[in-house]
């Protein structure tokens, strides 16, 4: 082997295994044309492509030493040798090119003083692809035929990689749609139920998603509220913006008020620098509130502000600023109550609740228990490496019957606990671990004294099997005020016999 041909092949080579990691496809013709103009000491260069939106059929994709694109399609058209290499698929080399009689016709030639060009096809499997081009005005014959045999495989190379980085981004899009068709109609990921409630509350939740206006969650402790807030959030046109989640119950209010709005340098003793609080940093996303029952009134005030005028002010500072969030908020009390009580403002309640959604609780649909069940228990087997497969029928039905006054996370936990716990294949009863409410616990869980009355009546009758005559005793009630209750509750007569 000669010299100049170890070296073209060493060339060759690097030059393969460095574009053929590069899958963007301009970035690739980038590198295809600087490593060919290096190596070949061409002074100018460009790539052309087929393109069938172009009139001329091809079009300047990437180039070197031209002033502008416009220049270098300029050339591309009013030179003879790209339509010839894209017709023909062949190379093209002139020793001089001022002389050879092929390009007797191209004024750009004899305008610009070419003295050398080499033009190669880039192909792929039989099809020509596009072209190299490149040129020189230094001297006659800069290109010889070992130039144009090392272009020419040097070509073939990089039509290969072209087609592949075609391919990726044909992928890569044809990826992007095929996800973002599986989050449309799998709007709710990891969001599990199939009763009518449950779906009458998702449908709901279809409706705002794509809205800014400000959404009420409600419903008791567990029973989904911040899942839902953040379904709307990821699944909602702000998506790619902040989520910023507090709670109002669990911070104290003068720190809650510098968290949310922040605070100015100086506004009080620690305060060394400035602070952006919550609702800055949520910028352009949501903010949600959990427990917004619990908002002091201070607060609320301030957080109808940020709703009515969309600015908010920094703790000792005297600037507003403007926002723009979506405020999604959750609480687990009956802000009617609250409102009454005078310890929530109306007028902050309509701005909150522009659309309300209940979660029912999990006692009210059924229908969820199982599919739940089975969820949860496929989660705490992965997490646990766990192989539970079924869950016997006897503890479905004691699940069936719980009244889940701690809802979804209750029945989360006690299933993770069971397959933790579970010896076989199957859940059975004993591997339950069912609470069993006591009355403090149904007094602390900050219920109205109809739910307490309804929570202590279904408690009873869990109790006597479903008997209404000895529940009735129990409670110290006539069987007829039971049965008015229960009709009131919409508790079917039937169930007398049955689980509740
Ligand atoms: N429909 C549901 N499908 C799947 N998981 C749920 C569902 N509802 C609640 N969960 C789970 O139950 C737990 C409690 O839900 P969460 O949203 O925190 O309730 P809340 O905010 O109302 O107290 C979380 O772990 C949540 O993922
Ligand atoms: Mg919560």
């Amino acid at each position: 082997m000669t010299e100049p041909q170890r070296d073209n092949f060493t060339v060759l080579y690097e030059i393969a295994q460095r574009i053929n990691s590069i899958l963007d496809e301009e970035e690739l013709l980038e590198q295809v044309l600087e490593n060919a103009m290096s190596h070949l000491d061409a002074e100018r260069g460009y790539i052309v492509m087929l393109d069938e939106s172009d009139q001329r059929g091809f079009s300047v994709v990437v180039y070197r030493n031209f002033g502008s694109p416009k220049d270098a399609n300029e050339s591309a058209a009013s030179s003879s040798v790209i339509n010839n290499v894209l017709k023909s698929g062949e190379p093209v080399l002139t020793f001089d090119a001022l002389s050879d009689e092929r390009f007797e016709a191209s004024r750009s030639i004899v305008a610009q003083k070419i003295l050398s060009i080499i033009c190669v096809p880039l192909r792929f499997q039989e099809e020509t692809i596009g072209a190299i081009y490149l040129d020189s005005t230094k001297s006659r014959g800069m290109f010889n035929t070992d130039t144009m045999k090392f272009l020419a495989v040097f070509g073939n190379l990089a039509a290969v990689a072209v087609e592949n980085a075609k391919r990726y981004a044909r992928l890569r899009s044809e990826n992007t749609r095929l996800q973002s068709e599986i989050s449309s109609t799998n709007l709710f990921q990891g969001i599990i139920g199939k009763s009518k409630q449950w779906k009458e509350a998702l449908d709901l939740v279809q409706r705002v998603i794509d809205t800014d206006v400000s959404v009420l969650i409600t419903g008791e402790s567990g029973t989904g509220k911040e899942l839902v807030a953040r379904a709307v959030h990821s699944q909602g046109k702000r998506r790619d913006k902040p989520f910023m989640a507090i709670n109002c119950s669990a911070i104290p209010e003068q720190l809650l008020e510098s968290e949310l709005f922040g605070y100015k340098k100086g506004a009080f003793t620690g305060a060394n620098a400035d602070k952006k609080g919550l609702i800055e940093y949520a910028e352009g996303g949501t903010l949600f509130l959990d427990e917004v029952g619990d908002l002091p009134a201070p607060l609320q005030a301030k957080l109808l502000r940020v709703l009515q005028d969309k600015e908010i002010r920094r703790l000792g500072d005297v600037e507003t600023r403007k926002v723009d969030v979506r405020i999604i908020s959750a609480t687990n009390k009956k802000l009617h109550e609250e409102i009454k009580a005078g310890r929530f403002r109306e007028d902050l309640y309509f701005r909150l609740n522009i659309v309300g959604i209940h979660l029912p609780p999990l006692r009210d649909r059924a229908d969820d228990i199982p599919v739940l069940a089975s969820h949860f228990m496929k989660k705490a087997c992965q997490t646990h490496g766990r192989n539970v497969k079924s869950i016997a029928s006897v503890a479905m039905s004691k699940l069936l019957s719980h009244p889940w006054y701690g809802n979804v996370r209750e029945l989360q936990n006690v299933i993770e606990r069971a397959v933790v716990l579970s010896r076989s294949e199957e859940l059975a009863e004993d591997d339950l671990n069912l609470e069993q409410y006591s009355e403090e616990e149904l007094v602390q869980t900050g219920l109205t004294l109809e739910e307490f009355e309804r929570k202590l009546v279904e408690r009873t009758l869990n109790e006597t099997g479903g008997n209404r005559t000895r529940t009735a005793e129990k409670l110290g009630v006539s069987l007829r005020w039971l049965q008015y209750r229960l009709k009131e509750w919409g508790v079917p007569k039937d169930s007398s016999n049955g689980s509740r």
